[in-house]
Parts: structure tokens; C-alpha cells; sequence
């Protein structure tokens, strides 16, 4: 049995990186902003830190084996930030094992967002603590974001061209789990989802699961981030390893919502 803290274990990942890790009889804490909410599992070691000042990050830190890192700001300079914080604080713990998640293509896509997770990575790498660093295509909760965003309008706009290659949160939870539960790795392969599509096919299957009619506008979208999409940097057909397809995931999704 490890222990193991989750940063941004009320997350989409974090909780099914949080769920896997408490069905495998591990003693789990998390960190969120947040103060614990009335239904949280007993067994869960919840810790309301502020990452901006990083009060509460120590306490969690100590004693821990390893830390499975998922919290995120959506600002660049925030997040390197945030993930310079977890790692000072794992530092002062008696370095801790390490996992960072991050995304295909970061090193590839100049995306703002994607720039920061690149930075994010190095301060793991150099931090002198042991690290794994694991990269993942989109997850298929995102993408469904993304399409059901998108037929908010009768008119629905779709990136023409964009293939996306998402895989199941849960299998990219299993994945950190083995790592941060196993030896620091280093930089490990990445982990992508079973199949690839465009967004514009993912985006009808959905309508069509939905009972939605829209009328699907393909656009072509200029610059340099969507060029880059468009060339596929952000896939990893080579490391197609996940099994749940956007399909599958739809129909689990669809029948939770009934
Ligand atoms: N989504 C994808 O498709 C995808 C694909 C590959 C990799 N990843 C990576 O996986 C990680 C987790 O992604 P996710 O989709 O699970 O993210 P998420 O649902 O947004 O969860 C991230 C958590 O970070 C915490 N957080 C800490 N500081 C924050 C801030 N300043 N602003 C907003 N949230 C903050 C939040 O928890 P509290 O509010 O409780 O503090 C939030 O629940 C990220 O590092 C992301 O880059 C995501």
C-alpha cells in the first residue's frame, strides 16, 4: 500500500485517479481549494490548500510516497506557477515520487495553454525530485465539451480538417496509478486513445445520439495552432492503447443522464 496524494483531486481526472487508487486499498489524499464536502468518502484525506500562496501544501506533501499532479490553472504563467509551487512543497516533504500529467503535441503546438504545460514539465524535470512524466491525447470528456459547446446554435461551426484521437479518463487514471504506485520513469510512452476522427464525424455522432439537428458548418480556421492541429501533432496514432471508444463513452454518458 502507497500513500499518494492527488493534487486537483476533485478534477475530471483527479477524481478517477482518486476512485482508482482508493478501490486498489491505497491511502489516498487530495489537495483542492475547496473545503471537503459533506459526502466525500471517509477514506479520503481531503487537504484545502491555496496554491497561489501554497498554504496547506506542506501538510499534504508530508509523509506522502508519491504525488500524482492534475490540479491546472488555465492561465499559462498560472500554471507553471501552481506546478512550481507543488514541487517547492514536495521538495521541503523528502521528494516524493513525482507524476505529472501532460499533453501530446506540447512540445509541437504553440497554444498558449500548451506552452505552459511545457514549461510545467521542465520545472518536474530539473526539481531533483524523482519524476515520470506521462503525455495523453485528449480525454472524451473534453471533446464532448467541445461538440456539445458547439450545437448550442442551430448553425454549428466545426473545425474542417482536425482529427482528435480522445481516450477514456479512466484508463489515463489507471495508467498514473501504475506509475506513481512504480518506480520513477522518466519521460514514459504516451497514451492515446483507440481511434481517430475528425471532430466533424465525433460531432454528428453525437447529434445524432442526442435526437439534435444542426446544420454543420465546416471552417478553416487560420494560424499557426490550428495548422499544427490540422498536421495531427497532437495524436499518437503509435500509441493507440486506450480501449474505450467516443462511442462507447457517449452511450455510458447518455445512459447516466437518464
Ligand atoms: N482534459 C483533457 O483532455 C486532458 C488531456 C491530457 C492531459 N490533461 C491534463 O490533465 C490534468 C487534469 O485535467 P482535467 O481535465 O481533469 O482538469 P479539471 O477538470 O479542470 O481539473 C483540474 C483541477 O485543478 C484545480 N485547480 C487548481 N488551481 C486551479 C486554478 N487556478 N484554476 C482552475 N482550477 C484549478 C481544480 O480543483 P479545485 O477547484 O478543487 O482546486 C480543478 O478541479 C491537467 O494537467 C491537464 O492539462 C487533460
Amino acid at each position: 500500500m502507497s500513500v499518494v496524494l492527488v493534487t486537483g483531486g476533485s478534477g475530471t481526472l483527479g477524481r478517477a485517479v482518486v476512485r482508482g487508487l482508493v478501490r486498489a486499498g491505497h491511502q489516498v489524499r487530495l489537495t483542492s481549494r475547496s473545503p471537503r464536502p459533506a459526502e466525500t468518502d471517509p477514506g479520503i484525506d481531503w487537504h484545502t490548500v491555496d496554491y497561489a500562496t501554497g498554504e496547506g501544501l506542506d501538510a499534504a506533501c508530508t509523509g506522502v510516497d508519491s504525488i500524482v499532479h492534475t490540479a491546472t490553472a488555465v492561465n499559462r504563467k498560472r500554471d507553471v506557477e501552481l506546478t512550481r509551487t507543488v514541487v517547492e512543497a514536495a521538495v521541503r516533504a523528502r521528494a516524493p515520487h513525482l507524476v505529472y500529467i501532460s499533453i501530446v503535441g506540447v512540445d509541437r503546438i504553440p497554444f498558449p495553454y500548451y506552452r505552459g504545460k511545457l514549461e510545467a514539465e521542465t520545472v518536474v524535470r530539473e526539481s531533483g525530485l524523482p519524476w515520470t512524466i506521462l503525455r495523453t491525447t485528449q480525454f472524451h470528456d473534453l471533446v464532448l465539451q467541445v461538440v456539445s459547446g458547439l450545437a448550442v446554435l442551430p448553425i454549428m461551426p466545426v473545425p474542417s480538417g482536425i482529427r482528435v484521437q480522445p481516450v477514456e479518463v479512466t484508463e489515463v487514471a489507471e495508467r498514473l496509478i501504475t506509475l506513481a504506485t512504480g518506480r520513477p520513469a522518466g519521460n514514459v510512452p504516451d497514451l492515446g486513445g483507440p481511434e481517430t476522427h475528425l471532430v466533424a464525424d465525433l460531432a454528428r455522432l453525437y447529434l445524432r445520439q442526442q435526437g439534435k439537428r444542426r446544420w454543420l458548418v465546416p471552417m478553416r480556421f487560420p494560424g499557426k495552432v490550428f495548422t499544427t492541429y490540422r498536421n495531427g501533432e497532437h495524436l499518437a496514432p503509435e500509441h493507440a492503447d486506450g480501449t474505450v471508444t467516443f462511442a462507447e463513452f457517449l452511450a455510458e454518458e447518455t445512459g447516466k443522464s437518464q
